[in-house]
């Protein structure tokens, strides 16, 4: 496929999808021949906090948010077995993924899906209820077995912060790359253009990376504001990283 008409969308297989051995399922359901859509991007993650942080940021004065961090983070259903926590993040690609998908996909709440769109992915999923220390319910936790990206600029968000450029097919990319020519060291939050002990090397000269990650590098390290935060850039390069 060449970038003319093409759309990119992530989707994340969640940890109940895992445990509830639904991938191939779902997989199967958004396959070319019930979608015309095609991979471009495909990964196994056991999501950090930092990650799960970013990719849920717009809910984070939400009561449910600890616990969809949790969720995301495989602890709910993987609690005893660490090694199993993982999601499937994949990028998906062709005219209008990102509704195509969510209309696979179907409503947030399992509830809903079931009753409203019977046959969707999500009607497959389950509610939890969330207490409080004295038994108290104080929410639910939706185990919805699958995100997908709602519009154009969570697609981007997202896809760039999950994959790097050479993650992705070079013909199938379709975001502006650009090639540093610093280097950028990460520890604690703060970057780094030389290497201090104990940090991580996330970008060398040479190296192919979105643009708009080098420009919010570049004024972050400056002190300046940017579009998004430090973390959000780090994420992706500490992804299945044992540090
Ligand atoms: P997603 O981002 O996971 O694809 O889901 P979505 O767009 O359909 O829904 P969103 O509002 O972005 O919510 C993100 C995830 O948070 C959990 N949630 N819980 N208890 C609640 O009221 C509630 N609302 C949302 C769900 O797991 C949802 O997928
Ligand atoms: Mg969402």
């Amino acid at each position: 496929m060449n970038k003319e008409g093409s759309e990119q969308t992530l989707v994340l297989i969640k940890p109940d999808a895992l445990k509830n051995s639904l991938t191939g399922y779902v997989i199967s359901q958004l396959s070319e021949f019930h979608t015309g859509l095609h991979f471009s991007g495909a990964k196994i993650v056991q999501v950090n906090k930092m990650l799960a942080t970013e990719h849920y940021a717009e809910h984070k004065d939400k009561i449910f948010f600890p616990s969809l961090l949790d969720y995301i983070m495989g602890f709910d259903h993987y609690r005893d077995e660490p090694w199993k926590r993982r999601v499937i993040a994949l990028v998906y690609q062709g005219p209008d993924a990102i509704a195509k998908i969510r209309n696979i996909v179907g409503p947030t709440d399992p509830h809903i899906a079931r009753e409203n769109k019977p046959g969707s992915i999500r009607a497959l999923g389950t509610k939890v209820p969330l207490k409080d220390s004295a038994g108290k319910m104080v929410g639910e936790r939706m185990d919805n077995l699958i995100h997908a990206s709602a519009m154009a600029s969570d697609a981007e968000r997202e896809i760039k912060l999950w994959f790097k450029p050479s993650d992705i097919p070079p013909l199938m990319q379709v975001y502006p790359i650009k090639v540093s020519d610093e280097h950028y060291y990460f520890k604690n939050g703060i970057l780094f253009l030389t290497y201090e002990p104990g940090s991580v090397c996330l970008i060398a000269p040479g190296d192919c990376v979105w643009e708009s990650d080098l420009e919010a590098l570049r004024l972050l390290h400056k002190g300046l504001a940017s579009k998004c935060s430090v973390e959000s850039v780090a994420a992706k390069y500490l992804i299945n990283e044992n540090r």
